[in-house]
């Protein structure tokens, strides 16, 4: 009985990895369907704009909370952090995109030009640019290569969500209830992993650990 369980374990933990995926990519696939349909509103590709950097916020979010979740008696999600930070990652390229295609035509004075004069669009694309080396190492032979250094190169999420509460708040002229929200959330779990970091290592050792599953 107990060897049938852990069999189902085994193969039950890779598939709900992939089915996480699917499920976190469907606001992006419905946000596609609504704007393919002509139902996003008067201001379509802002709509869809806002659509995706609010759910790459959102992921950001759940992928920092995955260890306190763990360290304070919670859930232990920690093999579906992999799947929630490039989830992140996916829905940040996206809100890129439909801002370089949609948005800015693809002109890239017009980029440039305002990732240097909007630093709320400057903030963003900081993030988005710390994003791209922890994306390319979240895997299996990356954290196996770089070692311990795996671990402080991914130390980076908390500037990248500290930068992404900085854009969010600045893409508006009035902060809303929203804001707050998220940029509440976002400030409790920087501070939860700075509280950590000041704690003796003896303790924490296993919560320090890659990810090396899925
Ligand atoms: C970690 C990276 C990023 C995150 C988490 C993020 C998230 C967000 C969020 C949540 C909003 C506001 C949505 C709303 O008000 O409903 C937003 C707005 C926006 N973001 Fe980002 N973003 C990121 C990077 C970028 C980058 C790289 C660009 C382009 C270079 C960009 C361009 C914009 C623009 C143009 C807006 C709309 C502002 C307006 O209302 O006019 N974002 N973003």
């Amino acid at each position: 009985m107990a060897l049938l369980r852990s069999g189902i374990a085994r193969r039950w933990r890779p598939a709900s990895v992939w089915m996480l995926y699917v499920a976190g990519l469907l606001p992006a696939a419905w946000g596609f369907y609504l704007g393919a349909t002509g139902n996003l509103g008067a201001d379509p590709v802002k709509t869809f704009e806002h659509h995706l950097g609010l759910w790459a916020l959102r992921f950001i979010v759940l992928t920092l909370a995955v260890s306190p979740l763990r360290d304070l008696g919670g859930p232990n999600l920690i093999r579906y952090r992999r799947a929630l930070g490039l989830l992140s990652f996916y829905y940040v390229l996206m809100h890129f995109a439909v801002y370089l295609v949609l948005d800015q035509a693809l002109v890239p004075s017009a980029v440039l030009a305002d990732i240097v004069k909007r630093p709320f669009i400057t903030l963003g694309m900081a993030a988005l640019l710390l994003l791209v080396p922890l994306a390319l190492t979240s895997n299996s032979f990356s954290i196996k290569r770089l070692g311990r250094n795996w671990s402080r190169l991914h130390r980076l999420v908390y500037v990248i969500a500290g930068l992404a509460g900085l854009h969010f708040a600045l893409s508006t002229k009035v902060l809303a209830a929203e804001h707050y929200f998220y940029l509440g959330l976002l400030a409790v779990l920087i501070a939860y992993r700075i509280v950590r970091s000041l704690q003796p290592r003896r303790g924490r050792r296993r919560a320090m650990q890659p990810v090396a599953t899925e």
